[in-house]
Parts: C-alpha cells; structure tokens; sequence
C-alpha cells in the first residue's frame, strides 16, 4: 500500500443512511455507510446502477437535494471535523477547494453563460488569495497541464465549443487546479468514446501527484483495477464488501461481488461471453428484511431472510456482509 497513507484516515464516515420520500413513498438510497479513506489513497466504489453509489458520494459533501433527499443519520469526518456539524458556507469553502468533484455531465460543473477562463478564475478567486492576472496564468497553466491545446486561446472559450473530452479536462483542470486532499470522480468517462475515456484515466493517473486521495465510482472493473487500491462494492444501499483489489480479485468474498467479477466480459474461443448475475436488483421500495441479496444468492438460507448480516472481518483488511463467512471471520465490524 502506497507509502503516503498513515494511520489517521483522510475520510472517516459513520453509520451514514440517506433516504428519499417521493409520491411512491420513502426509500432508503443509502444504508449505514461505514467507509475509510486513508491519506494518498485511491478507492473504487463499484455495484450496479441504482445501489446508492452516487447517493453515498453526494452525500458525503452533503449535496442530497433536499427534499425529496435527507440524510437521516451519520458522521463524516474529514481530516478529523465531522461535515454534518459545518454550517452551508463552511462547507462551500470545503466543496472544490479540500474537496473536490469530478461528474460524469461536464456541464453539470461547468456554466454554458460563461466562457472557460473566467469560470476557472472565478473558482481560484474564491478559494486562493490572488491577484486577477496571476489567478488567469495560474488556470491558463492548467488548461495546458491536462492537454487542453492552444491553451490561451481556449480560456476565452463557452464550454459549448469544445468537445466532450475537452469540456471533461476542463472540468477536470477546475477540480485539481486547488490541489485537494480529496477528489470524488463520479463515473467521470462514462459520456465518452472509448479512446477519450482511456486519456482521461491516463491524467487523472498522471495527476495523482496533485491531489491526495481518490474515490472513483464506476462500473468498470478494468478502470478499478489500473486507478484504484482497494474496492467498496455496494448492493441495494448497503456497502456488502470492502477489501484491497488483490484481494477482491484474487479472492471474493461475498457472493454478489462473485458473481460481479464473473459478469465481466472474457475472451472465449475468440468471442466475448457475457455471464450476469441471474435475477434482478429489487426495487427499493421493496429491499427485503435481512440480507437485501437473498433473491439472487444460490446459497440464501433461513437466516439471511430475517437478518443484516454485518461486515464480517475476513483479515488482511477484507470485509464482507455475508453470513457464510461468520465462522471464518474474527467478528464483525
Ligand atoms: N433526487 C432523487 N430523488 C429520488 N430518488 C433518487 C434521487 N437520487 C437518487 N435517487 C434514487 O436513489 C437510489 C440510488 O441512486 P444512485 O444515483 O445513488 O445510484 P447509483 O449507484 O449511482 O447508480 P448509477 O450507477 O446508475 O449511477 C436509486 O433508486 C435512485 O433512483
Ligand atoms: S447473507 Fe445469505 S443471502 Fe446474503 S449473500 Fe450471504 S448467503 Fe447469500
Ligand atoms: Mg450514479
């Protein structure tokens, strides 16, 4: 593990849950989150679309729009200050400056009012004592650092008039030019072509150096496997395994990670299978009592239909939620 990560995390979240009440009724999106993320280290948050992943992230900065959103218990502790205690402009000088996020929609961080220059200006002004022309130099540097070319004349640019991988370093020149401790990238590359996906990974790897740590969400487990240290793998709100990559690859502990690692593509006989976890994520409205993976787990037995089970440590760091490894396991966690 990387050299830079001490014993004090970076990120300490607790017990974090966050529900939504919606014409449907309440559901919760989020359930009891527990999660560390050490100082340099880089972390995937990887499950299938809807388990709360985006949720646990905007959470995390508190950016659950509220309502319908709220986020009903929990503690966040960043560099040892629990978020959910700052009031909304302490916690506005936190956003983009200690920590910073990276969205899969470059528009969704960037203004289409207002040209590429001023908007990175505008962020430095606001976070870093500068004088104007130095703030301009400073974003005009940064535009070269992430491969954006013709640099000067691009700061006079709308974001409408650059590409979608363009905007994407742009967006991503605006999250590191204030060298956070932490970067929250949300499915950063998921708009784009397969090529321009690979180059943006190859800069956040190359910029690693400027900023601390790394929570990347995705679903791709090759980019888990390249960017990040150690896995959280989420099912149906709930966090079900949390180990190092090595560990997560080389040995799965839970049933849904399994079956996860067997749903991606391999090359056999020349063509490409595709194996997926039989059955379907239940809706939220309906996550059963117990163990929310029960419908598809071909070893679900009495007990995980009326009980959680809890992160069971599986040492080395490896944790999973699955009552199969109780015995194995030194307890829970
Ligand atoms: N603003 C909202 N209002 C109501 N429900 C929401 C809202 N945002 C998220 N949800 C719901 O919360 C659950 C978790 O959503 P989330 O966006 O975290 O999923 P995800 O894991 O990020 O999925 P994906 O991989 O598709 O991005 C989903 O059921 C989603 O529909
Ligand atoms: S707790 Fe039970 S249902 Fe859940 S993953 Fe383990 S064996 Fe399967
Ligand atoms: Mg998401």
């Amino acid at each position: 593990m990387n050299e830079r990560i001490k014993e004090e995390p970076l990120l300490a979240v607790n017990n974090l849950s966050v529900s939504f009440t919606t014409d449907e009724g309440r559901f919760t999106a989020a359930d009891d989150i527990c999660m560390k993320i050490g100082r340099g280290e880089s972390v995937g948050l990887v499950g299938e679309s809807g388990c709360g992943k985006s949720v646990t992230a905007l959470a995390l900065t508190r950016l659950i729009p509220s309502p319908p959103g709220c986020i009903e218990s929990g503690q966040v502790y960043f560099e040892g200050v629990d978020l959910m205690t700052r009031d909304a402009s302490e916690m506005r000088k936190i956003r983009g400056n200690a920590i910073s996020m990276i969205f899969q929609e470059p528009l969704s961080a960037l203004s289409p009012l207002h040209r590429i220059g001023r908007q990175l200006v505008e962020a430095l002004l606001l976070h870093r004592r500068m004088a104007k022309r130095d703030a301009w130099q400073y974003a005009e540097k940064w535009l070269r650092k992430v491969g954006i070319p013709d640099a000067a004349e691009r700061m006079y640019n709308y974001p409408y008039q650059l590409s979608g991988g363009m905007q994407q370093r742009v967006m991503i020149a605006m999250a590191l030019m204030l060298e956070p401790a932490l970067v929250i990238a949300d499915e950063p590359t998921t708009a784009l072509d397969v090529t321009t996906q690979a180059q943006i990974f190859g800069l956040l790897q190359d910029m690693k150096h400027n900023f601390g740590s790394l929570l990347l969400i995705t679903h791709d487990m090759g980019v888990v496997w390249e960017m990040c240290e150690r896995v959280i793998v989420m099912y149906a709100s709930r966090i079900v395994e949390s180990a190092s990559r090595e560990a997560v690859f080389a040995h799965p502990a839970h049933p849904y990670t399994i079956g996860l690692l067997q749903a991606i593509p391999r090359l056999s006989r020349g063509r490409k299978r595709l194996n997926d976890i039989p059955g379907q994520v239940p809706s939220p409205f309906d996550y059963p009592r117990g163990c929310h993976f029960q419908a598809r787990c071909p070893h679900a037995f009495d007990r995980c239909r009326r009980e959680t089970p809890p992160l069971f440590d599986c040492g080395g760091g490896q944790k999973a939620a699955c009552f199969l490894l109780e015995e194995k396991a030194g307890g829970d966690c």
